[in-house]
Formats: C-alpha cells, sequence, structure tokens
C-alpha cells in the first residue's frame, strides 16, 4: 500500500516505523523528521493546508493517509483529503473538536452520560473567580483549546489558579476568540491513556498505557506533553477496557453518530480511575504522544490493517487485535529548557549506539540536520527512546540503557518512568459505582447546565 503520514514527532516515527514493519508499502511522510527518512520519503508540506496535503496525497498516489497531530484535523485536513477521494484516518473537523474544545467535549459527554469531572465554563473574570470558590482547592483551570499539553494548571494555590485563568480569557480575547476558560472538578487516582480506534460505528480499543506529564522526576514540576509511557498497566482493573468501551467510548461514538458528525479515527480516551470510579480526563482526537510509542510497540496486527478498516468504515470485520506478551517502556529526552523556551541546534551524538542495543529502538522528536548534516536538537521533546523487555522493569531497564548512550547538551529526562505503579486496583474498585446510581449522570448534566 501506499500511504502518506502527516505529522514531525516521535508519535509519526512510532507510526511509520510500525507501518514499515508490517509490509510491503511505500511510504511516505509530510514533513516528517530525520528519524521517518530512514523509513520513507519526506515531502514538504504545511500540515494544517487541508488542500496541500490532498494535492500532495494526489501527487504521490496514496490510498492512505494517516493524519498524526491534532492541529490538522482540527482544521479540517482528513475532510479535505476524503474529499478528494482518498482514504484518510483521523476525525473529520467536527469529530476533532472533541480534543480542539474542552467545552464542547464536556457538552458531548453530558448528552452521551459518560462520567467526567463536573466543569463550568467562565467567560468572565466574576464567572472565573465563583468557580474557583465554589468548587475549591485543588484547583483545575484549563484553557479553551489547543495547548499541547500545557493550557492545564492543576494547583492548590488559588492565587496561581485565578492568574492562568486570566490568562487563558486574556489571551483568547487578544486572537478574537470567544474567550472562554474551564474550571472543574479535581479527579483524585492514578491516570491512564485508552486509545480507541473508531470507523464511526465500530470502536476498537488498543492497549492501555500511562503517560507521565509533569517534567520533573516525582510528578513535580509543570505539566508538559508527555515525558515518557508504559503499557501494559499490570496494577489496573482487569476489566478497565471493557468499563471504558462501554460507559466512554462507544456512547459518545454513538453520540457523535447522532449528530450526523460520525468520528472516524483515534478517540484518546485520557481517564482518572479515582475512588468514586472511571472518569474521563480529557478527550483527544488522535495517537497520544508518548504513549503511541509503547502501544505500537506491543501491537503485532499490521497497523495498515487497523488504519484501513477504520477509514474506510469495516472495522466490524477486523479480527480481534493480536499483541505482544512485552513490556514496552519509552522515555523522553527533551531540550534544554523544555517545556518553557528551549534552546535548538544542540549537537545530539550516540542516537546509531542507542539504536543498535538489543530491545532498543529511538524514535526522533525535535530533531534536525544542519548544513553540515549533522544531528542537532530542533524542539522541545528531541527524542523518545523505547525498550521493549519481558515486563515493564525490563522494559524500563533497556529504554534507560538506550538513554544513557545519547549525549544532548543541557537535555534532561526524567529517570522515574514505570519505576512505581500505582496500588493495584481490583475490577469491582475503581470501575465500581457509588451508592447513587444518578451520580455520574448528575455530574454530567450539571456540565451541560453550565454550557448554557
Ligand atoms: P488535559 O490537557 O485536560 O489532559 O490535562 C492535563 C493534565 O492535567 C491531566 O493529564 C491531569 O494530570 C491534569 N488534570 C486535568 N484535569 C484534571 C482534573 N479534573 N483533576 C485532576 N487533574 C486534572
Ligand atoms: N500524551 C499526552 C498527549 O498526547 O496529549
Amino acid at each position: 500500500m501506499r500511504i502518506l503520514v502527516i505529522g514531525q514527532g516521535a508519535r509519526e516515527h512510532a507510526i511509520v516505523r510500525s507501518l514499515a514493519q508490517g509490509g510491503e508499502h511505500e511510504l511516505h511522510a509530510a514533513p516528517g523528521n530525520p528519524g521517518i527518512a530512514a523509513l520513507a520519503t519526506l515531502h514538504e508540506v504545511e500540515a494544517t493546508d487541508g488542500a496541500a496535503v490532498a494535492a500532495l496525497a494526489a501527487e504521490v498516489g496514496a490510498e492512505l493517509v494517516v493524519v498524526g497531530p491534532e492541529a490538522p484535523l482540527v482544521a479540517g485536513v482528513a475532510d479535505a483529503v476524503r474529499a478528494a477521494g482518498i482514504a484518510c484516518f483521523g476525525p473529520s473537523a467536527e469529530g476533532a473538536a472533541l480534543e480542539g474544545s474542552k467545552a464542547f467535549a464536556k457538552e458531548v459527554m453530558a448528552a452521551a452520560a459518560v462520567p467526567t469531572a463536573m466543569a463550568h465554563v467562565c467567560t468572565t473574570e466574576t464567572e472565573l473567580v465563583e468557580a474557583l470558590d465554589a468548587f475549591g482547592a485543588p484547583y483545575v483551570v484549563k484553557d479553551d483549546g489547543l495547548a499541547a499539553g500545557k493550557g492545564v494548571v492543576v494547583t492548590s494555590d488559588r492565587a496561581a489558579a485565578l492568574a492562568h485563568g486570566l490568562a487563558c480569557l486574556d489571551r483568547r480575547s487578544q486572537s478574537g476568540e470567544r474567550p472562554a476558560v474551564v474550571v472543574e472538578e479535581y479527579l483524585d487516582g492514578p491516570e491512564v491513556s485508552l486509545f480507541c480506534v473508531c470507523d464511526g460505528q465500530t470502536v476498537v480499543p488498543l492497549a492501555p498505557a500511562q503517560d507521565f506529564k509533569r517534567a520533573l522526576d516525582g510528578d513535580e514540576g509543570p505539566n508538559t506533553g508527555g515525558m515518557g509511557a508504559y503499557s501494559p498497566l499490570t496494577w489496573a482493573p482487569a476489566d478497565l477496557v471493557e468499563q471504558v468501551m462501554t460507559r466512554v467510548a462507544q456512547p459518545t461514538v454513538d453520540e457523535m453518530r447522532r449528530r450526523g458528525t460520525p468520528f472516524a479515527g483515534v478517540l484518546y480516551c485520557g481517564l482518572a480511575l479515582t475512588s468514586r470510579g472511571v472518569r474521563v480526563v480529557e478527550f483527544n482526537a488522535r495517537f497520544g504522544d508518548p504513549e503511541t510509542q509503547v502501544v505500537l510497540a506491543r501491537l503485532v496486527t499490521p497497523l495498515s490493517e487497523v488504519l484501513m478498516a477504520a477509514a474506510t468504515g469495516e472495522l466490524d470485520t477486523l479480527p480481534p487485535l493480536r499483541w505482544r506478551d512485552d513490556a514496552a517502556v519509552t522515555v523522553v529526552v527533551a531540550a534544554h529548557g523544555y517545556p518553557g523556551t528551549v534552546r535548538a541546534g544542540d549537537e545530539i551524538e550516540g542516537v546509531a549506539d542507542a539504536d543498535a542495543l538489543a530491545d532498543v529502538h529511538v524514535l526522533h522528536a525535535g530533531t534536525a540536520r544542519n548544513g553540515e548534516g549533522t544531528l542537532v536538537s530542533a524542539g522541545g521533546r528531541v527524542l523518545s527512546v523505547v525498550g521493549v523487555g519481558a515486563d515493564v522493569d525490563a522494559a524500563r531497564e533497556r529504554a534507560y540503557a538506550g538513554v544513557e548512550a545519547i549525549a544532548l547538551r543541557g537535555s534532561h529526562h526524567r529517570t522515574d518512568i514505570a519505576a512505581r505503579m500505582p496500588e493495584p486496583i481490583a475490577a469491582d474498585d475503581a470501575t465500581a459505582e457509588t451508592d447513587d446510581p444518578e451520580d455520574d449522570i448528575h455530574s454530567a448534566m450539571l456540565s451541560t447546565e453550565d454550557l448554557r
């Protein structure tokens, strides 16, 4: 198959690597990165320009286009590709609004009775202050738009919560958008990511993974796009996937179809396993980064078959997915300054050495070749080093062996990815309902009220 992958991160490198290992394909990527260049022909394209992506897909004769990042999806790139008669893996702009607008996601969840945090959408400072006081600490304040995982502040410091909320309102007013900031109930409990592949109707879950969002060891420091991940989750309730399928993913896909805007692509369910049951923290409309790096390292079924079936509405005919028993761990090597202002142009050494280690592979994210052809840093998250092993500890040891082989001036990485697991949760524990069966519906309804 001829496949064009849009994007340039480690997630897209993982997708291209997985496609390359799963069959005889002609692979193209745009814009891609130096790691992807070893597996696919690279093309330049403005990734958020639907007409340009569709034209490129036609030019290379792509039978399938896979859109990795959220920005092109929210901009309607998948719609443009489909309009050109080419199969595309990725939701429409309307579907991607599940990620692009937290307020819209809350509205859909309310309509589909999907359990999530109670939320207020505030449009003025007065509303913001009222919402902060109504929920109390810890405060959760979210920018109502795309912010690369950095638009959320969770803090017990009321002044910091208020300052972030005001900054979100201000940023949106300045950019001419409707000012909106979401304040919501704090969800306790471990977080998991479950990617559900959808074709508008049928939903196929992948393996759950856990992401480490904070910049520093011990879950300290600011939120980032993700500093590492692992899969499988040996501590998670045995019926986690089933619960998410029946209570979250399928109802959401059904609701989107009922609205006449079917969702096809990855419905990324970001979940908190709270003492009161599973709650949606957020939806994304694409594969997660860095979780994809570990999930695809474990997938045995050829990825092209999964993505093509989703893109053509044939997921119901796909045989059950096959998985390796092995575990996978990925550690992100980040540039000096990430997640703040990063420094670019630092030389990266040792990637080939790390790649040559047994059960280690290196995925590129923010890398580039300079004028001399030397590999240099060119973004916040520079590399995603993946280790595979019989269990999470073995995989973790491999991932860190890979990281140790790499040298990048001023870089940082977390040293505790997959080092500590949450306490095991029984199937009838985190996923159990509270005594009041109305509880979830109630919280969902409250958010609808607030959206009016
Ligand atoms: P989001 O962009 O919505 O995924 O939020 C980024 C991160 O902020 C999440 O992964 C959580 O760690 C944290 N977070 C978001 N919402 C909540 C919440 N309601 N309660 C606790 N933590 C949250
Ligand atoms: N790993 C978080 C994200 O992809 O949004």
